[in-house]
This record gives structure tokens, C-alpha cells and sequence, in this order.
């Protein structure tokens, strides 16, 4: 699977980010068997992306197979998000494309699923004509029979959002993979209520799936070759699962260590941690364990804690810096990356240039940089004015991004003529002579091939040169 933001984070990578990480379709084992075909196209996160192979899955079960070509699908669905503007108007695009196909071939249906469907419910199948299904995502059991009932005229909507369901029985079917990595939800919905953002009116209350099935689905992935498993959630450090049985609470760094300890050669990955959440024990268990990558994706959104109030991350820029400070204490040669928000309402010029010291201070390898989009319904935008405009919040952005382009340089340069282990992912984009793998801290490395080395093995890279997102080397023995 492709980036799911953007691993080039420049303002040129940036913009062409919502036209080449949106939309992906993913390529699919093709299945001329199958007597019914679908084709899904899946907008914004992971999770969005790990639930599009959940709906394959479902679909699968009730006698479908999955195309790479719409134009001979019997269904066409669209997984999609929310979190900014623009994410939407993308996906009111493509459904003007489906629009055609629909006025051209009798009998396709056309569905609508995911956090876009989950906002909009009914008004969905009034303001889009020839949408057929409407499906948020505590409802995909249900889309084998919308889907029936759409064939025979009806037009449905299931955005019933759940306390349980946690598709913890359902093996996704792995769509876009490329056979080394993949993703595992371990929760669902989230309960934080930062004003700015809709993902808890969108996907619900935060609930834990069943630890013993992220472990069986971790192991599967084993036996069938897997090397790499990321665990999901919008919040993963308050995961939390009782034991039904023994009543034992399984917290995350339990389940951490659960399935690093489901095979050495597995790495283990996760994403995404709030600052307020991230304990120690997370950060022992990740010393401990080789398998578990030492890279944390932890979202700061400002620097200023003023914002930070208004924005209600419940941390202040002091409290996220010694959490920075503790990272770099337990294990010195951990990567960590950040999401950013500019131009928050209110936010003043003194307050925007916290934003990019804490950049600095926290030496972030990468971030994914916005600027700031009001959703309706959110604290927000009910409670404060959307009032810095556009221009500034796009001049506040680009600031952001050169100074992270920099220091993501800089954090890449350090590491010229270190040697590191790399997971080799594929061919590199750019040529077939090029191996792609990452390291532990999930930098990015492209380097020549070697005889009898693939996708899946382990090797080990002596890095030559770097840009601010690549890293190039030479396969070297194992120091
Ligand atoms: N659960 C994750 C983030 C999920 S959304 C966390 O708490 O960090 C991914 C990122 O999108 C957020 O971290 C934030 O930086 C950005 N985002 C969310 N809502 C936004 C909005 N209204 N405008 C601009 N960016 C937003
Ligand atoms: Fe949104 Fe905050 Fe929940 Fe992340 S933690 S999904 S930013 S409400
Ligand atoms: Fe978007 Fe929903 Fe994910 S709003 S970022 S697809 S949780």
C-alpha cells in the first residue's frame, strides 16, 4: 500500500498529497470467477484503508470478487473522509465520475461509506442523486443486504454507530498489499473530544477489540509471510480490553508486548499516540523488545499552549516537552513524527512561531502539516471563529513545512555512514535495480539490489547520501 499521507513532505508533495494518497484504489488479486464484481476506492487514514479490506471481506463472504476496473463493476463503493474540506470535495468528484457510469449502465449501485457517510446520513442520498448506499462504518455487516435491496429498487442507509462492534472476527482481506506489511485495528471510534476534529462524531465511542484476536490475526500474517504489522487506532495508548473470563484489563503496552512476542522476525508498529496517553511502560516495553520499531507518531497540533487549551489536547507545550524529553531519555535513537495545525482560530503570529520551535525542539524526523478546516458540528467551529485567513493560514503552513523540511535533512544527515537494518519492501518507484525498505525509524531507504535478497528479508544498509525523506546506501554485511 501506498503512503497513507505523504512521505515527501514539501509544499509541492503537499498539495499533490489530497490527489495521490486519496483515492487509492488498491490493486487487487484479480477474480474473473466471481459471478458479482466490486470496486472500492478508500479516502483518508489507515484505519479507513484497514476497513475498506474489512468490507472486502464481508463482501467476499456473500459472493463477490474485487476488480481494479469500474467500468465492469456491478458495485462501486467509496470509502470515505472527513477530517478536511477538501477530502470531501475529492470525493463529491469521484462520485460525479460514478454519476456517468451510472447514467450509462443499468443496475450498478453505487455506495457511500465511511466517515463522509457517517456525517452526512441521509442527506447524502438527496444531495447525490445516484447514490444508492450509504453505509458508516459500525454498519459494513450489513452491506450485503442494502446491497440486495438496492438491486431491487430500494435505496438504504445504515449509519447506526455501535459500542461493540470491533469486525474482531473478520479476517480483512489484504487488498492493496504487497505481501510485507499490513495493518491491524486494535480500537475503534475515539473519545477525545479535540475541538477541531470530527473523527468522534464520525466513527463513535472507543472501544478495544479482544486482544487474543489482534494476536491470532498477527499470527496469520505470520504464517502467511508477513514481516511487518502496523496496530491501529486513533488513540492507541488508552487501549484497553477486559479479559470476560479472568477479568484481566489488557492495557496497550500488554498488548505490545503480546505480539512482539508472536515471532523476533515480526516488527511491530503503531499509530496513532496522544501525548496525554503515551506512558512509560509503553516506552519500556518498546526498549525491551527489538521487534518493536522505535519511531512514535506523536501529534502535537500547536506549540502554543494556549491553543493547545482551545484546541483541548488536554496537554500545555511544557508537559508535551518533557514527554519528548522522556522518549529521548528511554531509547536516545528513537524517531519521533507530528501531525501540525496552522492558523487555529485566534491563533497570533508569537503563538504560530511556538509552533515552530516545538518543531525544533522535539527534532521530529517527519510531520503531516495542515492548515486548519472547520468541520461543522465540531467545538469548534460552534464555539470559536474560524477567523485567520486563508492566506495566512497557507503562508503559516508553508513556514511550518520548510523549517520540518530542514530539520528532517538535518535528522537524515546525522545518520550518514551509520548502518541499519532495513525491511526490504519492494522495488524502489524510481527503478527496478533499487530495492525500497525502512528501518526501525521508519525512514525511508533505496538501495542497490543484491542476488538472492526480495521483498520480506531483512538486510542490512550503510546510508551514503540522504534527502529530507529518502535515505540512499550500499548493502553491507551485518556489523
Ligand atoms: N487521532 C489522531 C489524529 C487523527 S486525524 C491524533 O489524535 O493525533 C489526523 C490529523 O489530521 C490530526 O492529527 C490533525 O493534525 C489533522 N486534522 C484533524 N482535524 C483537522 C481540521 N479540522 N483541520 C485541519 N487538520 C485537521
Ligand atoms: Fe480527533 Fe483528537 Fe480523537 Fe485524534 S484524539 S481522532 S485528533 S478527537
Ligand atoms: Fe478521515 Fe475518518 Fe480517518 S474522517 S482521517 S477517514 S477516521
Amino acid at each position: 500500500m501506498a503512503e497513507l499521507y505523504n512521505d515527501n513532505p514539501t509544499l509541492e508533495g503537499l498539495k499533490k498529497m489530497d490527489e495521490a494518497r486519496q483515492g487509492e484504489v488498491f490493486e487487487m488479486p484479480a477474480n474473473d470467477t466471481a459471478s458479482k464484481l466490486f470496486y472500492i476506492e478508500s479516502y483518508g487514514c489507515q484505519m479507513n484503508f484497514n476497513d475498506s479490506e474489512v468490507v472486502a471481506s464481508i463482501l467476499a463472504e456473500d459472493g463477490f470478487g474485487p476488480t481494479r476496473n469500474m467500468e465492469i463493476a456491478d458495485l462501486i463503493l467509496i470509502n470515505t473522509c472527513s477530517i478536511r474540506e477538501k477530502a470531501e470535495d475529492t470525493v463529491r468528484k469521484r462520485l460525479r465520475v460514478f454519476d456517468k457510469l451510472k447514467e450509462e449502465r443499468k443496475g450498478l449501485v453505487v455506495g457511500v461509506l465511511g466517515c463522509m457517510a457517517e456525517r452526512l446520513k441521509k442527506k447524502f442520498l438527496e444531495e447525490e442523486r445516484l447514490v444508492d448506499i450509504v453505509v458508516g462504518p459500525d454498519a459494513y455487516r450489513d452491506l450485503p443486504n442494502l446491497v440486495a435491496g438496492a438491486n431491487e429498487g430500494d435505496r438504504g442507509v445504515n449509519v447506526l454507530l455501535s459500542r461493540e462492534e470491533t469486525y474482531a472476527d473478520i479476517s480483512p482481506l489484504r487488498l492493496g498489499s504487497n505481501g510485507v506489511s499490513a495493518f491491524i485495528s486494535i480500537m475503534r471510534g475515539c473519545d477525545n473530544m479535540c475541538s477541531f476534529c470530527v473523527v468522534p462524531f464520525t466513527r463513535g465511542r472507543e472501544r478495544s477489540r479482544n486482544a487474543f484476536s489482534v494476536v491470532a490475526e498477527a499470527q496469520d500474517l505470520v504464517n502467511k509471510g508477513y514481516k511487518e504489522v502496523t496496530l491501529l487506532g486513533q488513540n492507541v495508548d488508552s487501549y484497553k480490553w477486559e479479559n470476560p473470563e479472568t477479568k484481566e484489563v489488557v492495557s496497550f503496552a500488554n498488548l505490545l508486548e503480546m505480539v512482539a512476542l508472536v515471532d523476533p522476525d515480526l516488527r511491530v508498529r503503531f499509530s496513532t499516540s496522544h501525548p496525554k496517553d503515551i506512558t512509560d511502560e509503553v516506552l519500556y516495553t518498546m526498549k525491551k523488545y527489538e521487534n518493536i520499531c522505535e519511531y512514535i507518531h506523536l501529534p502535537v497540533q500547536s506549540g502554543n499552549s494556549r491553543i493547545l487549551e482551545k484546541m483541548n489536547r488536554t496537554y500545555d507545550r511544557e508537559w508535551y516537552k518533557q514527554k519528548v524529553d522522556r522518549i529521548y531519555e528511554i531509547m536516545p535513537d528513537c524517531a519521533i513524527s507530528s501531525d501540525i495545525i496552522t492558523g487555529f482560530c485566534s491563533e497570533t503570529e508569537e503563538e504560530h512561531q511556538e509552533t515552530i520551535s516545538i518543531i525544533e525542539y522535539s527534532n521530529y524526523s517527519m510531520s503531516y502539516m495542515f492548515f486548519y478546516s472547520e468541520r461543522p458540528g465540531t467545538l469548534a467551529a460552534r464555539k470559536y471563529e474560524d477567523d485567520i485567513p486563508l492566506e495566512v493560514k497557507k503562508r503559516r503552513l508553508n513556514e511550518v513545512i520548510r523549517v520540518q523540511n530542514a530539520i528532517s535533512l538535518k535528522h537524515n544527515q546525522k545518520d550518514i555512514g551509520k548502518v541499519f537494518k532495513v525491511l526490504i519492501e519492494g522495488d524502489s518507484k524510481k527503478s527496478d535495480q533499487d530495492f525500497k525498505g525502512r528501518n526501525s525509524q521508519n525512514k525511508m531507504f533505496v538501495f542497490p539490489k543484491q542476488d538472492g535478497l526480495k521483498a520480506g528479508d531483512y538486510t542490512w544498509v550503510k546510508v551514503e547520501s540522504v534527502s529530507s525523506a529518502t535515505m540512499k546506501g550500499q548493502i553491507v554485511e551485518q556489523p
